[in-house]
């Protein structure tokens, strides 16, 4: 099984040159990625980093506020690799590349690194004159494992994945992997729709994201239920998909029976022809600089936003069902407090809220919560989590809190492993995929 998915990973990359995954037997991973950048005549260069993904910490000397930055050749079984905020400092374990080495045979950087299983985000930094990607004048995606779509972004970055490797590793990520069975993927794609005040990509046209499960199509009259997940702060339509794989995890719970069937839409809440900052109030700093009422009133309208274009777009194109019960929505971070602004304010359109590292969420006590005034509050699915490191982990905590005293239920998954970043998601979006997504409702912890 092992050697199908490393023929199935080998196969994605360009004719043989270009980036590489190799079984190795030996440690520190038992796996090693080669990179390998061929320049052209404009993105020739003197110096090549690699960059992108964060290095590593152990368990022991990781804190909300702390990162050691192991290299991924100081690796060991215990360790997970963990992004902090520049904000809290640790930019050398979050934000370090690694050089790589020109081949004056072949004309290509390389660099060879050994990584455990799971997802890998990485690019290029030509010419960077510090080991510190995020100040580089130069970002390249991997011209041999181009990203799904090219949008626009700081977020846009190749991703690899990795197999797991039991006589060297303990965590298992192969749930993120592509299904070997060509046939039983699903199908993403990305379209417009219209959106009129949107400015981006075109005026008055609007970004989505949609997911087909493999048997969409085969039979005639059948209707799907439908998810829609929401892209966090600096994000776009297309993270779900580059950034979490997400289609593969699908895949994956679809053929194996515990997920039904599910059409995923990822919208984009960017460059709707109204921004975060025209909302401002700076009213209730409760968490730092977060302008919570403020948040509120910018997700308020991204969701009128939603229900007037988007979600019938959606509907008039695919086979959804027309029933709250087969109707979800989730999200990460600003997206988790979109999500909240769906699960107050459009409660019972939806009957499911998967709510990801909220930054920032009413506090407890707020009237959004009540539940005697939103009785459908108490009825509806709700799970909700973070990562252990996560610098939401607190505010995650908190409205949690507040759920329960308004006796709402509701499940969560914290990820031991986890910051703020997409490894946490992709954790937290499986276990809300597999264990509660069209169950009964509410769901309980
Ligand atoms: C060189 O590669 C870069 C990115 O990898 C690409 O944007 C550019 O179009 C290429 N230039 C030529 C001349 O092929
Ligand atoms: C890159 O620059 C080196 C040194 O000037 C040159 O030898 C090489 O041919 C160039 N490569 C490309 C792809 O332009
Ligand atoms: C090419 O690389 C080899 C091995 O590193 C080195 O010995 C040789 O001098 C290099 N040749 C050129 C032209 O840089
Ligand atoms: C970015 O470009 C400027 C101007 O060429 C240069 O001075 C600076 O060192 C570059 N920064 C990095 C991190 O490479
Ligand atoms: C995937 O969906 C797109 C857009 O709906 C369609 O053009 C394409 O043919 C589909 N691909 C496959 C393999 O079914
Ligand atoms: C699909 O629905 C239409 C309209 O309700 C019905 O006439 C037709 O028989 C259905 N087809 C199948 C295959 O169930
Ligand atoms: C909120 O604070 C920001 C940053 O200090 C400021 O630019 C903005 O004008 C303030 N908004 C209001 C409504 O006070
Ligand atoms: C969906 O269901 C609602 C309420 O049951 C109904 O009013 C509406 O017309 C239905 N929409 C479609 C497209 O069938
Ligand atoms: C719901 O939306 C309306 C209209 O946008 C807004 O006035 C109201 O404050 C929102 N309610 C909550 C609980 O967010
Ligand atoms: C919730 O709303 C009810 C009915 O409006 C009110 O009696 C109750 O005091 C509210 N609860 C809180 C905690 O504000
Ligand atoms: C929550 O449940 C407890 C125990 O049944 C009850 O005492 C309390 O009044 C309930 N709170 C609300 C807001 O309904």
């Amino acid at each position: 099984m092992h050697i199908l998915v490393v023929l199935a990973l080998i196969a994605a990359s360009a004719e043989g040159k270009g980036t590489t995954v190799r079984k190795t037997g030996t440690g520190p991973t038992g796996y090693e990625v080669d990179f390998v950048f061929t320049p052209n005549s404009t993105t020739n260069a003197s110096s090549v980093l690699l960059g992108g993904f964060p290095f590593f910490s152990d368990p022991l000397h990781a804190s909300l506020v702390k990162t050691d930055g192991y290299t991924p050749y100081e690796w060991r079984a215990d360790m997970f690799s963990m992004r902090l905020s520049p904000d809290y400092g640790n930019e050398a374990g979050t934000l370090s590349g690694l050089a790589m080495q020109y081949n004056n045979q072949t004309g290509d950087w390389e660099v060879t690194v050994p990584l455990p299983s799971g997802t890998w985000l990485y690019a290029y930094y030509p010419d960077c004159t510090t080991g510190n990607w995020r100040d580089c004048n130069v970002s390249l995606v991997d011209p041999s494992n181009l990203p799904l779509e090219a949008f626009p972004g700081d977020q846009l970055l190749s991703a690899i994945q990795l197999p797991f490797d039991g006589e060297f590793q303990v965590q298992n990520y192969d749930w993120q992997l592509p299904l070997e069975d060509v046939s039983k993927r699903g199908n993403v794609s990305f379209h417009q729709y219209a959106s009129p005040g949107s400015t981006s990509p075109y005026p008055d046209v609007h970004d989505v994201g949609i997911y087909l499960p493999s048997e969409y199509g085969l039979y005639s009259n059948k209707t799907y239920p439908v998810l829609y997940l929401s892209n966090g702060g600096q994000g776009s339509d297309s993270d779900w998909f580059q950034q979490a794989q997400i289609h593969h995890i699908m895949d994956r719970l679809i053929d194996a029976g515990a997920l039904e069937p599910t059409i995923l839409v990822t919208p984009d809440w960017y460059n709707l022809g109204f921004t975060l900052e025209e909302y401002e109030t700076n009213a209730t700093l409760q968490a730092e600089y977060l302008d919570v009422v403020g948040y509120d009133r910018f997700f308020n309208k991204v969701r009128e936003n939603f229900f007037s274009y988007l979600m019938p777009w959606v509907e008039d194109h695919y086979a959804i069902a027309n029933d709250s019960s087969q109707r979800a929505f989730g999200g990460l971070a600003l997206g988790g407090t979109l999500t909240l602004a769906m699960l107050f304010n459009a409660t019972d359109y939806f009957s499911s809220y998967c709510v990801m590292s909220p930054t920032p969420a009413p506090a407890a006590g707020d009237s959004q919560y009540n539940a005697t005034t939103n009785p459908a509050l108490r009825q509806v699915g709700i799970l909700t989590g973070a990562g252990f490191y996560d610098t939401t982990f607190p505010a995650a905590r908190d409205w949690e809190v507040a759920l329960a005293v308004e006796n709402v239920t509701y499940a969560s998954h914290y990820s031991m492993t986890g910051a703020h970043e997409w490894s946490t998601w992709q954790e937290i979006v499986y276990v809300y995929l597999r264990d509660v997504l069209w169950r009964p409702v509410p769901y309980s912890a």
